[in-house]
């Protein structure tokens, strides 16, 4: 199993890593979960005032990730956890005046974002001897629903950039996987009226409700442990059972 030591396979502690959206949500409590496991978090969002600890970084602006690299690069000269989290609820009809405008917001967040993290990132995620990269997706990325196709085509696409670079970066012992959130309770979804919530969930969800962001932060966690080294390009659906649910 190369050079990571069996005895630390299955702990985070250590590790150096970097989570976008990490003010809010999933990326909150990935960031919170991380640390507890005694990671080195560098937990990044557009909103450096979304919660304590949090660093400015929006995923659109190539200068902040730069300064990032960088920033990293002194601090500790290796990444060895990449999560590309930061996203946003963007919701158009096609056909209609604001389409144009959500698909490029949706795009240049959500799938521009995690690949620019990505290519920027790259040398430092090299330099680590257990490289993984987690991207957040979604089940919108492996379906589809009215009136999202900006979001789900994002969604669809960082699931092939995944896949993609499973197989480029595999010869370097990098793993790139991804996670496929159902409904979960974050700033996403609570313009969401409870009543709706549950009952969308009592109807589509096996479990009978909305995930915890904790429990989407378990799931990142698995993936990107040293341990986790013989899983790549593969689309963990985090879901109650949504998906597989025919009726
Ligand atoms: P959230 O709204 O609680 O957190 C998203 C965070 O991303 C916010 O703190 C926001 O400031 C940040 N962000 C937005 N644009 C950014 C940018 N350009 N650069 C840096 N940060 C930016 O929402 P949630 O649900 O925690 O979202 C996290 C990820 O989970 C997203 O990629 C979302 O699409 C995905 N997801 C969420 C689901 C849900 O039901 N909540 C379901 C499936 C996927």
């Amino acid at each position: 199993m190369s050079s990571i030591d069996a005895g630390n396979a299955r702990s985070i502690a250590g590790r150096v890593v970097l989570i976008t959206g990490a003010g809010s949500g999933i990326g909150r409590a990935t960031a919170e979960l991380f640390a507890a496991e005694g990671a080195t978090v560098i937990a990044t969002d557009r909103d450096p005032d979304a919660a304590a600890g949090v660093v400015g970084l929006d995923v659109t602006n190539t200068d902040d990730i730069d300064r990032m690299v960088d920033s990293i690069g002194d601090d500790h000269g290796r990444l060895d956890v990449l999560v590309n989290n930061a996203g946003l609820a963007v919701g158009a009809a096609i056909g209609t005046p604001e389409y144009e405008a959500a698909w490029r917001s949706a795009i240049a967040v959500m799938l521009d974002g995690p690949m620019k993290m990505i290519h920027r990132c790259l040398p430092l995620i090299r330099a680590s001897d257990a490289g993984r990269i987690v991207n957040v997706s979604s089940t919108e990325g492996v379906g589809g629903s009215a009136n999202t196709s900006p979001y789900t085509a994002a969604k669809h696409g960082v699931i092939g950039l995944t896949r993609a670079l499973a197989v480029e970066l595999g010869p370097e012992q990098i793993t790139v996987n991804a996670v496929c959130p159902g409904p979960i309770h974050t700033g996403i979804t609570e313009v969401i009226p409870d009543e709706m919530k549950e009952k969308f969930a009592r109807r589509r969800v096996p479990l009978k409700r909305y995930g915890q962001p904790i429990e989407i932060a378990h799931a990142i966690l698995h993936l990107a442990l040293p341990a986790s080294s013989y899983i790549t390009g593969h689309a963990l659906l985090v879901d109650g059972g949504m998906t597989i649910k025919n009726n």
